[in-house]
């Protein structure tokens, strides 16, 4: 085994898997406003930033061959309602960076996150009745609304993160009914109930709108892998054009099971908290930074998955590009 390890061409000729920028896609979160960037206390090197900030960053990316940004709005707390009706706006925050993206970069990939957590008061991904329950089927009428909006706007992938039961095939019908056949849909199938994204709520504010509560009777539960399998059955049943795994690392057994079973696009979700440990131990310099960046982001690959969502992305794709 050892002379096939023994120098850099030799170990090259037998690698199994690579990472290209063709891999990344870059999470981003946005600002109302102009001129305006927040840092992420909780995630080092993340910024909010208004539309015209995310510009600059999308043309890096763009350069650096990364194929798509997925956009989480930043939503003001006076936006927000109980019936979270600012997800639907035409002329709100998301439709509108999705406008301005598209308009200066149409050949790079917009992705939107279909979810009402940005836009509730409670926090939660969709309606709730007066117990405090998330209610499925009314969701999905106000999810097929929020995706229609960005559809409108131009965007390429609508990405449904909500984990409500049904919410691809609503999503499908209601773009399909409108015309908008080419708008593709990745869903966060095998989405899990998960500690590890806490610095994502952070980031986009939902955190103090949740206070204690949890999402688990939506997500999925972290000790099942089966119903994962059964998740994604569904969802490709429904027209699902990728399917996504999340969070990503504690979750490789998932991708790879995903990836063997249906042989179908499989993104995996290297979540805030991900990031945010391993940013955390490079700064106390207890681990090389980029090192274990580049060790994680192969692993997905390894694992099986196709693309990977990253707060990395750009530092990556350098790193890649030499
Ligand atoms: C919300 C959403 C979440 C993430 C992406 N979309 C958080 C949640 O479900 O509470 C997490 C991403 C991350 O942690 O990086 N629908």
């Amino acid at each position: 085994m050892r002379r096939a390890r023994r120098d850099d061409f030799s170990r090259r000729l037998v690698r199994e898997n690579g990472l290209s920028p063709d891999n990344l896609i870059l999470p981003v979160f946005v600002l109302d406003g102009a001129k305006k960037t927040e840092p992420v206390a909780s995630m080092p090197g993340v910024l909010r930033r208004t539309v015209d900030e995310l510009l600059p960053v999308a043309e890096q990316a763009l350069t650096l061959g990364i194929p798509a940004l997925a956009l989480f709005p930043v939503i003001e707390p006076g936006l927000k309602t109980a019936g979270a009706e600012e997800a639907w706006n035409a002329k709100g925050l998301v439709p509108r960076a999705v406008r301005e993206l598209k308009k200066r970069f149409p050949e790079l990939g917009v992705i939107t996150d279909v979810a009402l957590d940005p836009y509730t008061t409670h926090g939660q991904d969709g309606l709730i009745d007066t117990s405090g329950y998330v209610v499925n089927d009314e969701t999905l009428v106000a999810l097929s609304k929020q995706a229609l909006a960005h559809a409108e706007a131009g965007v390429d992938i609508v990405a449904p993160s909500d984990m409500m039961d049904g919410r691809v095939a609503a999503l499908r019908r209601a773009m399909d009914e409108k015309g908008f056949i080419h708008t593709r849909i990745l869903a966060y199938s095998a989405k899990y109930a998960s500690a590890f994204y806490g610095p994502f709520r952070d980031a986009v504010g939902s955190g103090t709108s949740l206070g204690k509560g949890d999402k688990k009777n939506y997500q999925m539960d972290p000790a099942n892998s089966d119903e994962a399998l059964h998740e994604i059955a569904l969802d490709l049943e429904e027209g699902a054009d990728y399917v996504m795994v999340k969070p990503g690392m504690p979750y490789l057994d998932i991708v790879r099971r995903v990836k063997d079973r249906f042989g179908v696009p499989t993104f995996v979700y290297q979540v805030s908290g991900e990031y945010a440990m391993l940013q955390a131990a490079a700064a106390q310099g207890w681990i090389d930074g980029e090192a274990c960046m580049m060790e994680a982001l192969l692993s997905f690959r390894r694992a099986g998955a196709d693309a990977i969502l990253t707060y990395f992305a750009i530092d990556a794709a350098k790193r890649l590009k030499g």
